[in-house]
């Protein structure tokens, strides 16, 4: 464990974990290994004991630090009573699909009291990713970050005197397996958080009968560079995150380098990863660190405000120099935005550039092989499944899912996708035999009927007759099956249907380039001319806005299954998903090798 770790947080104790590091024969990279232990354990806040799922005691669970080129080797022991999953979130598992930890694509869960082990290679990844459960809604608890240190030890910025994760997450008091099921079958608008949090703190914004919950506290030294290493680990929202009295100058996100650029506020969609220098320049005194969560405003269903603090505090000043300062009685709060603020976060990520002179930016000037128009909406399905008519419009005849070009994203139940593909037990639309394998449909390229997708009208459900005729959805496992080499352009288009949310989405196995977004409906002939092709920035989940769209291209030279989908776990849970096939390349090293022996195997499902 670094020292610059442990001096940051206090909270990271690798208890159980065993940090080991040996060196790799014949090469400097070295073997990070891991033991994860996935216990439940009471957790008390706000007055209330609190059964959660978590891997070795803690909550944010350990972290993962490593250096570019290092083989990750993470022991996964199930002392939980759910099936789980443990996915490396923008970790891009070159040919080590295996590994990626998606529940029913990539494998079946880890059943109660076994193993399995996760191996996979940082390549040329550098930066902050992190880790989480990819089964149910379990991730609220069971994740942690991942440090990525550049194997020469430069950064191309002002080298930072120590890391500091910061984790936003938030609490939940309700059972998450239920929530879950809540959400996949229509929704109960009450299952919300209890609270949010930084580095697993409630912080004192939250009090019970009098009991105010701990801050996250970070000691700062004069003069001295942190890089803050923000994660949004959130199921429900994206964060608008500040520290007062102090400049933020954003380095890299999902383990990528950005031009520096500088700012006092940051936004933080679901899944992402940002990476801020922040030096302690100002007045030695108390500073709030604060995060806050964005939603679109009225008519869309509103949830309770969440906001979370940590405290920043200097030490090492000498008596003088903290006396010529005159500190107020209370830290320093940052003016933060408005929870309805849905623009700022559009201007913070459109300031995001890459570094020119990416080796993939050629191909991805073009040509283009395949271009996919995705409308992410939410719409209806009959509550009698065997029924495509029924009354809409928020009647019991229908329930609410999210979807994809009008498709919600049904997960396979008895065998994973990248199982049944690597044994040839995928079925197209046409064949009928639903037990022996997992049936399977071409994700569509474009919506089944255009539409002003981003009318404000069609927000309010009920009695809405211009939505009820958008609405009809049908639940399908979506696929898409991409060549080897070929280059995708992904444009996707957020609309109003029932809300206007923003939409983080997100691709195992890539990273795409983010050309453009901008609000309204998408229009090729116009907006092709905004792309970004000289020094876009390279990520692993995109802001769609609200009400808006965003264009992205990646090459698909990762032969797997890897799962697209939204980073709201609610939209994940009703549906607004598929999964991205790639073929093996014509070489063995463009090849998936086969699985490794101990895969969980896949029991009946219940
Ligand atoms: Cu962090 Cu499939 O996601």
């Amino acid at each position: 464990m670094s020292k610059m770790l442990r001096m940051a947080a206090g909270v990271f104790f690798f208890l159980f974990a065993v940090a080991l590091s040996s060196a790799g024969a014949g090469s400097d990279a070295a073997v990070v290994e891991h033991t994860f232990v996935v216990t439940q354990v009471r957790m008390r806040h706000l007055c209330n004991d609190t059964l959660v799922t978590v891997v070795n005691g803690q909550f944010p669970g350990p972290a993962l630090e490593a250096t570019e080129g290092d083989t990750v080797v993470v022991h996964v022991v199930n002392e939980s009573p759910h099936g789980i999953t443990i996915h490396w979130h923008g970790v891009k598992q070159r040919l080590s699909c295996w590994a990626d930890g998606a529940g029913m694509v990539t494998q079946c869960p880890i059943q109660p009291n076994t193993t399995f082990t996760y191996r996979f290679e940082v390549g040329d990844q550098v930066g902050t990713l992190w880790w989480h459960a990819h089964v149910s809604s379990l991730r609220a608890t069971l994740h942690g970050i991942i440090i990525i240190r550049p194997k020469s030890g430069a950064y191309p910025f002002l080298k930072p005197d120590m890391d500091v994760p910061v984790i936003i997450s938030e609490w939940w008091q309700r059972d998450l397996i239920k929530v879950d099921k809540n959400f996949s079958t229509g929704g109960n608008f009450d299952d919300n958080p209890a609270a949010a949090a930084i580095n697993g703190k409630l912080g004192d914004l939250y009090n019970c009968s009098g009991i105010i919950e701990d801050n996250f506290v970070l000691d700062v030294e004069p003069g001295k560079t942190y890089l803050l290493r923000l994660v949004n680990a959130a199921l429900f929202s994206e964060y608008y995150f500040k520290v007062a009295g102090h400049k933020l100058t954003v380095v890299g996100s999902d383990a990528n380098y950005v031009r520096p650029y500088t700012t006092d506020v940051i936004a933080v969609g679901a899944g992402e990863t940002i990476d801020v220098l922040m030096v302690a320049d100002a007045p030695p005194c108390q500073y709030y660190m604060a995060a806050l969560a964005n939603q679109p405003p009225p008519p869309d269903p509103q949830i309770p405000v969440f906001a979370s603090r940590a405290l920043i505090q200097y030490t090492n000043i000498s008596s003088n120099h903290a006396a010529r300062h005159s500190c107020g009685k209370e830290p320093l709060m940052p003016d933060m935005p408005s929870q309805h603020d849905t623009i700022t976060t559009v201007y913070f990520h459109g300031n995001l550039t890459g570094l020119p002179g990416h080796p993939l930016l050629p191909q991805i000037r073009g040509p283009v092989h395949e271009h996919l128009y995705l409308a992410l909406g939410k719409g209806s399905m009959c509550t009698d499944r065997n029924k495509t008519s029924c009354k809409r419009g928020g009647n019991p005849e229908s329930f609410e899912v999210a979807y994809i070009n009008n498709v919600s994203f049904h997960l396979p139940e008895k065998t994973s996708l990248l199982e049944a593909r690597y044994y040839g037990r995928t079925m197209n639309n046409s064949d009928h035999n639903w037990n022996s394998g997992v049936p399977v449909e071409d994700l569509p390229s474009k919506p089944p009927r255009a539409f002003n997708y981003t009318d404000n009208a069609l927000i309010p459900v009920a009695g809405n007759v211009k939505l009820e005729e958008l609405e009809p959805t049908r639940k399908a496992t979506m696929t898409r099956r991409f060549r080897y080499n070929t280059t995708v352009e992904v444009v996707f288009q957020s609309t109003a249907t029932m809300q206007s949310d923003s939409n983080p989405m997100h691709l195992h196995g890539h990273d795409f380039f983010v050309l453009a977004h901008g609000h309204g409906n998408y229009d090729a002939r116009r907006d092709v001319k905004s792309y970004n092709l000289v020094d876009p920035p390279m990520k692993n989940t995109v802001q769609v806005p609200r009400l808006g769209w965003a264009a992205i291209r990646f090459v698909a030279d990762n032969p797997g299954a890897w799962f697209m989908h939204c980073h709201f776990e609610f939209h994940i849970a009703m549906g607004m998903a598929a999964v991205f096939e790639v073929e093996n390349g014509p070489t063995l090293e463009m090849s998936l090798p086969p699985p490794p022996l101990d895969l969980p195997k896949c029991t009946q499902h219940e």
